[in-house]
């Protein structure tokens, strides 16, 4: 071993256990399964997966893959491809398992990433065969320190039969000290979580197991993938601008002051664009708790805006995971990164009163949310941590553009074909064609908001035809229920939810 490797082992019979990838793919049976270290592409475990995949073209096997989030470096692809996972949970975002599990060739199971944690805790999920997590480092009592990502890496750790810990080089050693690992005692014996403010901090700085159960060590080298978010474009410029001039009206009337609340924001580009977007504002001192950090949250940091940032993961573009991580003294006093289970956590969120901003792929008349189905059947990436938020946020907020693919699809229609989020868990919607705040109204004053607030112009007047004919049949939340998804059959018949005269009577 060379010296930089014995510094990140500190515990000397830890260092007896460095094996190759293959050595520790090889331990991996048919059937079991993995918790891997990952969460939104950071953090994630780089040379076992890649050796389990060589493995799997002499023989097959199949294994069930639980993570924290979403996968980098192509692990979820080249998993998909060779066709070694059984069940996949609780989130992915990759194109190529995207196909594998629209084709029913693998499960996904598509979890509140709040919720894993407890279920492996009870022992629903079944035993935990191996944990693969990355690390930095493993200190003197077999702590294991996390690199860029926590997300369930702590609790796979700490209750898996086995334990392999690759240490990634390329990670910065100063990633030491960011992390709170904290980890709930089981429902029923438990007290109150002690995060009263974004800042606090109530755990340990690493993963403390016993070094019995590490049963080997590998070396990477290997940077996290860069996120693929794209940059803010017109669209998502104007979409921040109704947002703030949302927040504006809050403070105006009493309800927020300029610091906000902590603010938790989700995975896209939407979203990082809309928090983009208050580089420009008046607001200040802001606070953060959310569950990945994209790169609108250093803009912000580096533009004086966010004092403090609490998270479970950073997934950073590679321009800006270049500059971060290699200006690390300069942020990590502003940063703590925690298990998704408390980033995540009800409790948490609806003490601190966070003001949570998630995408939407669609929404409906009502303030009915679809994250997750395209057109109700094909998963795109998962409900990930946006429920755990809207429930319990003090400000569920829901950002869309207002058309997809080329004006053909609107995001806004009469019923959304799968839901995610209840009317009653949204509380403002927001397009690039305005906001409507939905709080304290009945779905029938919903709806003139929405359609004439959010809608593209090219759908408005399809949309009220819908509407009034729905009002005709009367009740609580009228529907037409036969027409409920017409807009969806047209798109699957005709590529296009435009419809004509003769299809939808406009009145
Ligand atoms: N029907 C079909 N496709 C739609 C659509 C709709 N109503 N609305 C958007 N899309 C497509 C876009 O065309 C785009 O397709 P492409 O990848 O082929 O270009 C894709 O969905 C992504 O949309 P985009 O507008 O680029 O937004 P995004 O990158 O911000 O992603 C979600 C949007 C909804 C897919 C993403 O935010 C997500 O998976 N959310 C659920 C998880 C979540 O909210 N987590 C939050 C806590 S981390």
């Amino acid at each position: 071993m060379t010296n930089i490797q014995l510094d990140r082992i500190e515990n000397e019979a830890l260092r007896n256990r460095v094996v190759t990838p293959e050595e520790a793919a090889s331990w991996i049976g048919d059937g079991m399964t993995l918790g891997l270290s990952g969460f939104t592409r950071a953090g994630d475990v780089k040379a076992v997966p890649f050796a389990l995949v060589e493995r799997a073209k002499e023989n097959g096997f199949k294994v069930n893959v639980f993570t924290g989030a979403s996968l980098g470096s192509d692990v979820d692809t080249l998993f998909a491809e060779a066709g070694i996972v059984n069940k996949r949970l609780p989130f992915q975002a990759d194109p190529t398992m995207r196909k594998s599990i629209n084709a029913g060739d693998m499960f996904f199971v598509d979890q509140h990433l709040s919720h894993t944690a407890e279920l492996v805790r009870s022992g629903v999920m079944g035993p935990i065969d191996f944990a693969i997590v990355e690390a930095v480092a493993v200190k003197e009592d077999g702590t294991i320190i996390p690199t860029t990502s926590v997300g369930n890496s702590s609790l796979f750790a700490t209750h898996a039969k086995n334990i392999i810990v690759e240490i990634n080089l390329a990670q910065t050693p100063l990633l030491e000290g960011i992390h709170d690992i904290y980890e709930p005692d089981k429902q029923g014996a438990r007290g109150p979580i002690p995060i009263e403010k974004a800042g606090d901090r109530i755990g340990a700085q690493g993963i403390k197991v016993d070094p019995e159960l590490i049963r080997g060590i590998v070396f990477t080298e290997q940077a996290d993938s860069p996120s693929t978010i794209v940059q803010p474009d017109e669209e998502t410029k104007i979409m921040a601008d109704h947002l703030l001039d949302f927040l504006r009206k809050e403070i105006e009337l009493g309800r927020l002051d300029e610091t906000l609340a902590p603010l938790q924001s989700g995975i896209g580009s939407v979203a990082n664009a809309v928090l983009h977007g208050m580089i420009d504002s008046e607001f200040k001192n802001l606070e953060v708790y959310s569950e990945v950090l994209q790169d609108a949250v250093f803009d912000l940091i580096d533009a004086g805006k966010i004092d403090l940032a609490s998270c479970c993961s950073i997934t950073l573009s590679d321009e800006k995971m270049k500059k971060v991580f290699g200006n690390f003294e300069q942020y990590r006093d502003k940063l703590i990164m925690r298990p998704q289970e408390l980033s995540n956590h009800p409790e948490v969120i609806r003490r601190l009163g966070l003001i949570s901003i998630n995408t939407a792929l669609e929404f409906d008349i009502y303030g009915n949310v679809n994250s997750t189905h395209v057109s109700g059947t094909k998963m795109m990436n998962g409900i990930g941590g946006s429920g755990d938020f809207a429930r319990n946020a003090r400000l569920a907020i829901f950002v869309t553009k207002s058309v997809a693919k080329g004006g053909n699809i609107s995001s806004i229609v009469p019923f959304v074909s799968h839901v995610d989020h209840t009317e009653h868990d949204v509380d403002v919607v927001v397009t690039e064609q305005g906001y409507a705040d939905l709080r304290g109204l009945a779905p029938r004053e919903r709806v003139p908001l929405i359609i004439e607030n959010c809608v593209h112009p090219d759908y408005k007047k399809q949309l009220w035809a819908y509407y009034q004919e729905a009002l005709e049949r009367g009740g609580q939340t009228p529907h037409i229920l036969e027409k409920a998804f017409s807009w969806h059959q047209h798109l699957a018949e005709h590529g296009t939810m435009k419809m004509n005269k003769e299809t939808v009577e406009v009145k």
